[in-house]
């Protein structure tokens, strides 16, 4: 028998790889789909299946985190054997200027989902996505038995859908598991995220199209992996016979300033001439450095990473370079649904 899964967040980074990774496992893979004016279904165009074609294996739902009937009617219809919830409004320096919406999507979302599960009386596993950025402040490396001390309201919202994780476990006994996630990036990482902000301006200004790109804190030290092995870490946390939290990071480190040059570099350019600071994209409190351990989820779950930040910065300016190419030739034309 096939399995069946429903990932919120389908449409966003995580979400496209992950349903990839489980299409190709032979699953029939939900999605949480949020209304939008415009169309938000373009990282899984790829695998997109019209509601007219039979047995199809990906189905997308109207939904939303802030509504828990919604997600109980559709837990009860759709009666999933693993849930991954990676919906969320994701930007930590968005979360301070939205910090109550915030609050109610990553945070409360993911308490809405828990206990959809429970109302609902379904037995599945639940995945949550969890991120270093709970760590905020506390000392690198950071593993599973790191105090938490978040930096952010994003920071704050994670931290208060782990302990909910945690505690749904405990009272209810859910199969349910946190990833703590460190960042990880791909040519389908937002728009707005530093590293593919970066690879995005490298294409413009290689194409002459940009001239300037505007950036804040060049110090911050990150962990930065590559999406889609680190949506094989998810699925295999839901392949344990036990409910767990796993740390999910690469171990190296580099600053914003040295992903910058490599990315700069893989275009023959020369960052300094084209980086300029501005004050706007300082987060009112920083997170100083993020650096994972994750010798648990190499020992129990066979999980190791493959690319490192330098690979990974080359390969999504050649990513970003190959798209703006296709849409300036006309190649690429955005597809309606
Ligand atoms: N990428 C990382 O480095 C990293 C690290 C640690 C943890 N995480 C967490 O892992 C998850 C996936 O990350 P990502 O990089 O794939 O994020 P992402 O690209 O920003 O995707 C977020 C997803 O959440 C959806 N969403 C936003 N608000 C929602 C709402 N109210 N109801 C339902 N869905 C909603 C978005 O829908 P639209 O497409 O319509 O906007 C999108 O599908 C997130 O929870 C993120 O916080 C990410």
């Amino acid at each position: 028998m096939s399995k069946t899964a429903l990932i919120s967040g389908v449409t966003g980074q995580d979400g496209s790889y992950l349903a990839e990774l489980l299409l190709s496992k032979g699953y029939t893979v939900h999605g949480l789909l949020r209304r939008s004016s415009s169309f938000n279904t373009e990282r899984i165009d790829h695998i997109y299946q019209e509601p007219q074609d039979f047995g199809r294996a990906l189905e997308l739902h109207y939904a939303d985190l802030s509504d828990g009937v919604a997600l109980v009617n559709l837990l009860r219809d759709i009666q999933p054997d693993e849930v991954y919830n990676l919906g969320a409004q994701s930007h930590v320096r968005v979360s301070f200027d939205v910090p109550l919406y915030t609050g109610d999507v990553t945070g409360l979302g993911a308490m809405r989902l828990l206990e959809a599960v429970r109302a609902s009386g379904i037995d599945t596993r639940v995945y949550q996505a969890s991120s270093s950025e709970m760590f905020g402040s506390a000392p690198p490396p950071q593993n599973e038995l790191t105090p938490f001390h978040p930096r952010s309201p994003y920071g704050c919202a994670k931290v208060f859908a782990y302990w909910t994780t945690v505690n749904y476990r405990e009272a209810y006994g859910l199969h349910a598991t946190n990833g703590i996630l460190f960042n990880h990036e791909s040519p389908r990482r937002g728009e707005t995220f530093v590293t593919r902000k970066i690879t995005r301006a490298v294409a413009r200004i290689h194409a002459g199209l940009q001239k300037k790109l505007y950036l804040g804190n060049l110090d911050a030290v990150r962990d930065w992996g590559y999406a889609p092995e680190y949506v094989e870490a998810m699925w295999l946390m839901l392949q344990q016979d036990e409910p767990d939290d796993y740390v999910v990071a690469t171990g190296q480190s580099a600053t914003v300033r040295q992903f910058l040059a490599a990315a700069f570099a893989a275009a023959g350019l020369e960052w300094t001439d084209y980086v300029r600071y501005d004050p706007k994209y300082e987060r009112p409190s920083e997170v100083d450095a993020l650096i994972g351990d994750a010798g648990k989820a190499r020992e129990k779950l066979g999980w190791q990473p493959v690319t490192g930040w330098r690979e990974l910065a080359e390969l999504m300016v050649r990513a970003d370079i190959e798209t703006l190419e296709a849409e300036l030739s006309g190649a690429r034309v955005r597809v309606d649904r």
